[in-house]
């Protein structure tokens, strides 16, 4: 039996946390040009990559991932422990970690229940943590995403992906070091079965939904969070409470990179399936034409936006934000984005893209080649992740 009230209190701190993060300043940083392929002081590496084979048991598929990450793993969940604490000091957060969240992992649907106990038990991380660091990322995270189309019909997607920054001086500090110890846990997975590729993510070991992938040949999709109180974290609430038939979001993500098989299939799963929680899915198919933000409530799709070059529309990019209404004016990152996509002209690239983005990691993706290439970024304190 779980301890439900005391779980909903965990829950809605993280919400309140990330509802927080949204209040940044104002971010006016001209276009960029000249930065692809990465390199000069502000890149840090290529991300490396995985394998998950998809056949083994759910519990032994991340065996080789958390193998090599274990250790930046335990400083990961160290520095949310140390988040958790700043937050609510008393060490009750904490408490509910260990005794609590454990409990949860029986509620999660299959696959995703073993993968998480097989990864609480190679990581030496107990599985409280692992579940944390798996709903932690559920509600915590800021990115852009778009998708472009090329003169020649070619569709580019890329996102990035941060932590938000909070208005008080140490909170800002600690999500800052979040951020630093989340570098070292991107990597790059080969999710294969009968030794092929089914879909290639960027994601963060120890993490079981996806938020970027790609479905060579066939689709692209991100996922950005989208941040409501109308009914916004009320359904993980109720997760808790015993009421489970929504989905968690970023295991959809994966569902649908894993099992889709086209850009339709995938459109009709992320835009009916019930959620827990709103998201914005940013989809790429393999057509010119075929790309759309889809804005889900926790029932059904809200004014889809699709491409159409036709009539000047050659990207569709998201931040946060429902894009039938402005940005909160503190988090603009929309403007400027679309900015230099306008100055960009349709004459888009991987590289063009690259430059919109600066953030802790930045994925692009072409379907046409099959490829995901990822970077990771130094952004120096004070920094302006995106
Ligand atoms: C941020 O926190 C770390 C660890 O608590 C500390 O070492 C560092 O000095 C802090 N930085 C600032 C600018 O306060
Ligand atoms: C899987 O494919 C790779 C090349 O793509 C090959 O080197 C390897 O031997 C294959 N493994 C199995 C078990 O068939
Ligand atoms: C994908 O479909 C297979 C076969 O139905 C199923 O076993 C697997 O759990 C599905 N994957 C996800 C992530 O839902
Ligand atoms: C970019 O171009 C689109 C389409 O022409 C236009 O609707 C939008 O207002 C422009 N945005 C900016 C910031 O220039």
């Amino acid at each position: 039996m779980i301890p439900k009230l005391n779980l909903c209190c965990f829950i809605l701190s993280f919400v309140f946390l990330c509802l927080s993060a949204q209040y940044v300043p104002p971010y006016t940083e001209e276009c960029r040009s000249g930065m692809y392929p990465p390199n000069g002081p502000t890149f840090e590496g290529d991300v490396s990559w995985y394998t998950v084979n998809l056949d083994l048991p759910p519990n032994k598929r991340w065996t080789d991932v958390i193998t090599d990450k274990k250790k930046d793993m335990v400083s990961m969940i160290q520095a949310i422990r140390d988040l958790a604490d700043a937050f609510v000091p008393s060490g009750k957060l904490i408490d509910l970690v260990d005794k609590d969240l454990p409990l949860m992992v029986d509620t999660l649907p299959y696959p995703f229940n073993e993968e998480i106990r097989g990864i609480a038990s190679v990581s030496g991380v107990s599985l409280g943590e692992v579940v944390l660091f798996n709903i932690f990322y559920e509600v915590f995270t800021v990115c852009t995403s778009l998708v472009a189309e090329d003169v020649n019909g070619n569709l580019i997607h890329a996102r990035n992906l941060d932590f938000g920054l909070f208005m008080g001086w140490d909170l800002k500090n600690r999500s800052w070091i979040i951020t630093e110890k989340l570098k070292p846990l991107v990597v790059n997975i080969d999710f294969r079965r009968n030794n092929q590729t089914v879909f290639k993510s960027t994601n963060f070991a120890g993490y079981v939904g996806m938020l970027t992938g790609i479905h060579p040949h066939s689709f692209t999709l991100t996922m950005n969070e989208r941040f409501t109180l109308d009914g916004g974290y009320i359904g993980i609430l109720e997760w808790i409470l015993g009421k489970r038939d929504g989905m968690w979001m970023s295991f959809l993500t994966r569902s649908v990179l894993e099992n889709a098989t086209s850009y339709e299939s995938a459109k009709a799963l992320l835009s009916d399936t019930k959620l827990l929680a709103p998201a914005y899915f940013i989809l790429g198919g393999n057509q010119p034409g075929q790309a759309c933000i889809i804005t889900r409530s926790r029932t059904h799709s809200i004014s889809p936006l699709e491409l159409d070059v036709k009539n000047g529309r050659w990207y569709v990019l998201e931040t946060n934000y429902d894009h039938w209404k402005e940005p909160l004016f503190l988090d603009d990152r929309r403007t400027p984005a679309m900015k230099c996509m306008n100055q960009t002209t349709q004459a888009v690239s991987v590289a063009t893209v690259h430059h919109l983005l600066l953030t802790t990691y930045t994925t692009l993706m072409e379907v046409s080649k099959g490829t995901l290439e990822s970077y990771i970024r130094d952004c120096p304190n004070p920094c302006m992740p995106w």
